[in-house]
């Protein structure tokens, strides 16, 4: 099977952090997160993936490479310009199969495909949307079907005054060919807007799958995700390392025996944890990033390189990779700090604090 992933936004809603890096290269706990996408596909029965990328396909391509071995094989296109959510699977079309699947590439996800692809075929369907019920349908694409899977109608982005069900298009669908033919060229296009709305009554279904699904595109849903990894409650080859319950600490990570580690917490390799820190409930410490002496971080990120000053306070904060926080100096919830940012011994940063890469505070 094969599967176009939509890697092309600009993740607006992450930066700083997305200034530096592509919202899939970014590392969720340990790995580029668009990885974890990949196993699941794999999972489904995906071999060939094209990612449509956009906005920094060449630090996409060296981070992930180009799979293959026991991994699906990945490809990268790479647009002129912005196409949107449509506009890529017609840029893509010589490539692409009688029947493929077509995903948000920014949802982490155990949803089972392989039920998604066997109602489309029963079906005989043009296409069949995921759906998955949230109990808040603000910012997502809303469905309404019939019993037996027939879409109705297709909303993007409603007024919420209009809504009466909790079921969303997760961002994950299986589309025939012919699909191509009704996306106009050469511009961009948002199949959510432009191609679902007049597919209804053409062929366009949707099934409601139940397990995990999150979109992770802005920093709350990214620190939920991480949790969600640690805590097990999304199905991914991580999470079955996990077993023990405890704090998984990576090949080579120092952690001193006077230092506090809650679960759920991960230490990547390489990462120095000194004596006297706390370093969780829920926390990422990535490779390399250095803990020093009765820091503590809470409900936080720091991604790859980080060092964090004695006796600082990180709480529920994503710190971008190399990033620098000095001693005694106090990160308050819903921060993100971008890549290599200097944070002053002291300072004090205001709950939402962005942070640009690079940029100095104190
Ligand atoms: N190649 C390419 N080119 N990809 C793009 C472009 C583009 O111009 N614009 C957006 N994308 C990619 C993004 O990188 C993301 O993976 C996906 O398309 C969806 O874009 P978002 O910007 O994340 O959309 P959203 O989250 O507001 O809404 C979409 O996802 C929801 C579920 O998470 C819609 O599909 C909603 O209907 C859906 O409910
Ligand atoms: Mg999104």
């Amino acid at each position: 099977m094969q599967a176009l992933v939509l890697v092309g936004g600009e993740g607006t809603r992450l930066r700083p952090l997305t200034l530096t890096q592509p919202k899939p290269a970014l590392t969720l706990v340990d790995r580029p997160f668009i990885r974890f996408m990949l196993d699941w596909l794999a999972r489904h029965g995906v071999d060939d993936v094209i990612m449509a990328c956009g906005f920094r396909a060449e630090l996409l391509r060296e981070r992930l490479g180009e799979g293959g071995g026991d991994r699906p094989r990945v490809r990268y296109l790479e647009e002129p310009e912005p196409l949107g959510t449509a506009g890529p699977i017609r840029f893509a079309a010589d490539q692409l199969d009688d029947r493929f699947l077509a995903l948000n590439g920014d949802i982490l996800t155990d949803l089972d495909l392989t039920a998604l692809i066997r109602q489309h075929e029963e079906r005989g369907a043009l296409g069949t949307l995921a759906l998955y019920p949230v109990p808040d349908v603000a910012g997502y694409g809303v469905v309404r079907h019939r019993e037996d899977g027939e879409i109705t109608e297709f909303v993007e982005k409603p007024d919420l005054g209009d809504v009466d069900t909790n079921e969303i298009n997760a961002g994950a669908y299986v589309l025939e060919r012919s699909v191509i033919d009704r996306i106009p060229p050469d511009r961009a296009v948002s199949i959510e807007r432009e191609i679902f709305p007049r597919l209804v009554g053409h062929g366009l279904y949707g099934l409601r799958l139940e397990g995990y699904w999150m979109d992770i595109g802005t920093p709350e849903r990214y620190l939920q995700a991480s949790w969600d990894i640690l805590e097990r409650r999304v199905d991914t080859d991580l999470g079955s390392q996990l077993d023990r319950g405890g704090p998984l600490i990576g090949d080579g990570a120092r952690v001193d025996s006077e230092a506090m580690l809650r679960a759920p917490a991960f230490v990547a390799s390489g990462a120095e944890i000194e004596a006297g820190t706390q370093v969780g409930p829920r926390a990422v410490i990535g490779r390399e990033s250095v803990v020093a002496a009765e820091a503590a971080i809470t409900g936080s990120v720091l991604l790859a390189g980080c060092r964090v000053g004695r006796g600082a306070q990180v709480t529920g904060a994503i710190v971008g990779a190399g990033a620098e926080i000095g001693a005694g100096a106090e990160i308050a919830p819903g921060t993100v700090i971008g890549e290599g940012a200097r944070i002053a011994a002291t300072a004090r940063l205001e709950a939402g604090a962005r942070i640009d890469p690079a940029g100095a505070i104190g």
